[in-house]
């Protein structure tokens, strides 16, 4: 059993520049991750809370995504500067930063890789 209170799901799926279609590998994810997880880290959180890589979380158009649960919150569209908003408004409490929030077009599909 683990003591993980959350898991941060970060796509990291990249495809290649002849797909014409975007990804989040594409988009810099790798190192939103990472600077994610050196947070957890530097604040001693790393048994509670785990940063993983994923594969493709079928919001493609919507890249760099990550999906925080256990709320099952939704982020896509995410730079740099918001991971420290992440961090502390959503992996640490449990607020949703709407601007971030993916929204799904009722016309859209989700990607399927
Ligand atoms: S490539 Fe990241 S959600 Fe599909």
């Amino acid at each position: 059993m683990t003591g993980y209170k959350k898991h941060v799901f970060v796509c990291q799926h990249e495809r290649s520049s002849e797909s014409g279609r975007k990804s989040c590998g594409g988009s810099g994810s790798a190192e939103l991750r990472s600077d994610l997880k050196k947070q957890i880290t530097s604040l001693g959180l790393n048994s509670e809370i785990r940063i993983n890589v994923s594969g493709c979380l079928g919001q493609c158009a919507h890249g760099p995504a990550m999906v925080i649960y256990p709320q099952g919150i939704w982020y896509g569209n995410i730079q740099p500067s918001d991971l420290n908003e992440i961090l502390n408004q959503s992996i640490l409490d449990d607020k949703i930063i709407g601007r971030l929030k993916i929204k799904q077009d009722k016309n859209e599909e989700t990607s399927s890789c």
